[in-house]
């Protein structure tokens, strides 16, 4: 989720670069740069200083010689490697004449590294990207032809990007192009510009083209020419831009909760990119030696908030598949207690910032015991990913909004993700049998796709439930995780009492406050426990409740005792609670919504809670 701009042309390249990529910076900030062309010279900078990366690359950029036409500009979201100077965009080839901007996950950067080593090549940078401009390297010693080596290198990519190229000897010409990311294109007068989205371009053309996938652009002063891999010319319609600046940060959409939740397929695509190698499962970032996977007696797993929910999950399939005891624990608790764990526990401190001061202690205390450590964060190079022995990445993007979305699915993939590959290397699951499992997480991208779509279903129940002032949200088994979680959203941003319990603690209590004018969501998962949920929406509906069933779109029992269903799609049962927790993001929404809450910036809340 990375921003990027190209310039070619006129008299402010570097001014507009700068320009667009402080607007870019919501796509990501953890570092910044640009690369500058004119005549035969490239001239590049780069800055790495978190928030602040764009103005600390504005200051660098004081040195830039004047009167570049050419340039190209990127603001980083680090996936594979730390957010670091040297791991900022633009990369540049062995002989620093080519520079390159990307965004997106080369699946097959190892392998590609692995050959373009073997050819001489010399690697300054951790990212995937890096590979690309020494394919094009390689590709230009062919016939020096900037589109031709585009063309020549992107069917050796597998994987997602917008790349942008430059080159010391092609003078006035920007060459992009794209798979999965964005790109979009413009130009006017003698002018032509690149970007991942609008804002980049926002002020200097009216009208964009989006660019399909596996498509060429040559960018020249005025002119754009698009083609396909074969050089076939490609006709592409204009698009007028109606946006301003404040919607298009937020990519069209009303807030940055709305666009995080469909933003989920992508995330959660993203965390599942190149996570095989071989027939096996591949974590590169974990690091840590095999054998101590192998020899873990136990896993403690810690968060807080939707982390710790996540968590949750993650125990279910680190039982099924792993085969291994798994306590999950809230950090702040468990920072206290006189937890039993040792050197051979695994404990792995769950959060989307990777700097929550509960989990951040907590895997200390485990570190100093001796214990294997892993960190589950989305931030590269956070501190909690400095303190771990390893690090699973959920690669979900930015997010801005203070109730987490896409973080919390992504944690759950990337907890399953360990969990298979404990599996393997303990031998408690089969090769099939992971294969099997890597196929039901891979079938998520598509099933979320179809659900952030359907926000009408929780629209309509919030208009009809939007006035009451209790709610439970009641599963069992894998949907009592989901139920805590809707039950945070709603309480976050809807500032309703809201209850998550699991549904057989019911007549231990809770159901003494079960009378009309409460809401019960029920969280009904295929399995085992689908008729014991149907048991408790029976006995809450008998107490007057009126009953909203979360359910797979194969349940028809569920019609005849809910008051409202919210449908997901039938997946694999260790899967289906990431696409549960979707229709509750949704209701809590929709509720907060026509409250008038601000759903992104709810009362008394923090994105990142640094204090006890
Ligand atoms: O950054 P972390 O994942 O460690 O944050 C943990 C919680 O503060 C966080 O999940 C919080 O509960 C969210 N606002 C939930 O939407």
């Amino acid at each position: 989720m990375c921003g990027i701009i190209g310039v070619v042309g006129g008299d402010r390249a570097l001014a507009t670069i700068l320009e667009g990529l402080a607007r870019l910076e919501y796509r990501g900030y953890d570092s910044a740069g640009v690369a500058l062309q004119s005549g035969n010279e490239l001239w590049s900078a780069r800055a790495a200083d978190g928030t602040r990366s764009v103005e600390a690359l504005v200051e660098r950029c004081t040195n830039a010689p004047a009167n570049m036409t050419v340039g190209i500009g990127h603001t980083r979201w680090a996936t594979h490697g730390n957010p670091t100077e040297v791991n900022a965009h633009p990369h540049l080839d062995c002989g620093n004449r080519i520079g390159l901007i990307h965004n997106g996950i080369i699946e097959n950067h190892s392998e590609l590294r692995e050959h373009l080593q073997s050819l001489g090549h010399g690697f300054r940078s951790a990212t995937d990207t890096e590979v690309m401009v020494h394919l094009m390297e390689e590709e230009l010693k062919i016939d020096g032809d900037l589109v031709q080596a585009t063309r020549r290198m992107l069917p050796q990519l597998r994987g997602a990007f917008a790349v942008a190229i430059i080159s010391a000897d092609h003078p006035n010409q920007v060459v992009a192009a794209r798979r999965v990311s964005p790109l979009i294109v413009g130009s006017r007068d003698d002018v032509s510009f690149l970007g991942s989205d609008i804002p980049a371009l926002m002020g200097h053309v009216d009208e964009v083209y989006a660019i399909e996938e596996d498509h060429v652009v040559d960018l020249r002063p005025g002119t754009i020419s698009v083609t396909d891999l074969e050089g076939n010319t490609v006709h592409v319609e204009p698009v007028t831009i109606t946006w301003d600046i404040e919607v298009a940060e937020k990519g069209g959409f009303k807030d940055f909760m709305t666009k995080e939740i469909h933003e989920q397929p992508e995330a959660i695509a993203a965390t599942l990119a190149d996570r095989t190698r071989d027939g096996f499962v591949a974590l590169d970032e974990l690091d840590l030696d095999e054998e101590d996977l192998r020899t873990i007696d136990k896993v403690v797993i810690i968060g807080c908030g939707s982390s710790y929910h996540a968590g949750l999950v993650g125990k279910f399939a680190i039982e099924a598949w792993g085969k291994l005891p798994t306590e999950v624990d809230i950090a702040s608790e468990f920072r206290y207690r006189d937890a039993i764990f040792d050197a051979s526990t695994l404990v792995v401190g769950v959060s989307q910032s990777g700097e929550t001061i509960d989990t951040l202690e907590a895997i200390k205390k485990a570190k100093k015991s001796g214990s294997k450590v892993i960190a589950v964060s989305n931030i590269v190079g956070a501190s909690m990913t400095r303190e771990a022995d390893g690090t699973i990445y959920t690669r979900a993007g930015l997010e801005v909004s203070v109730a987490s979305t896409k973080t919390v699915l992504a944690q759950v993939v990337a907890l399953e993700l360990l969990a298979l590959r404990l599996a393997e290397l303990r031998g408690t699951r089969s090769a099939e049998e992971i294969a099997e499992a890597m196929a039901d997480l891979q079938a998520l991208p598509a099933a979320l796709t179809q659900l952030v779509d359907a926000s009408e279903g929780p629209e309509a129940i919030a208009d009809a439930v939007g006035d009451a002032q209790d709610f439970f949200f009641l599963g069992r088994h894998l949907g009592f995780p989901v139920a805590l979680e809707g039950a945070l959203k709603l309480k976050e941003i809807s500032y309703l009492r809201a209850e998550g319990y699991p549904a057989g603690e019911l007549k231990h209590g809770p159901i003494a406050l079960i009378e009309p004018g409460v809401v019960v969501v029920a969280i009904v998962l295929s399995g085992p426990m689908a008729e014991k949920m149907y048991s408790n929406i029976a006995e809450v509906k008998a107490r007057g409740a009126t009953v909203i069933c979360v359910a797979e779109d194969s349940d028809h029992i569920v019609d005849s005792l809910a008051d409202y269903v919210l449908r997901i799609p039938d997946v694999a049962e260790l899967v289906a609670p990431v696409l549960a927790m979707v229709p509750l993001q949704q209701l809590a929404y929709a509720i907060a919504q026509a409250k008038g809450f601000d759903v992104d910036r709810p009362r008394n809340l923090a994105k990142t809670v640094t204090v006890e």
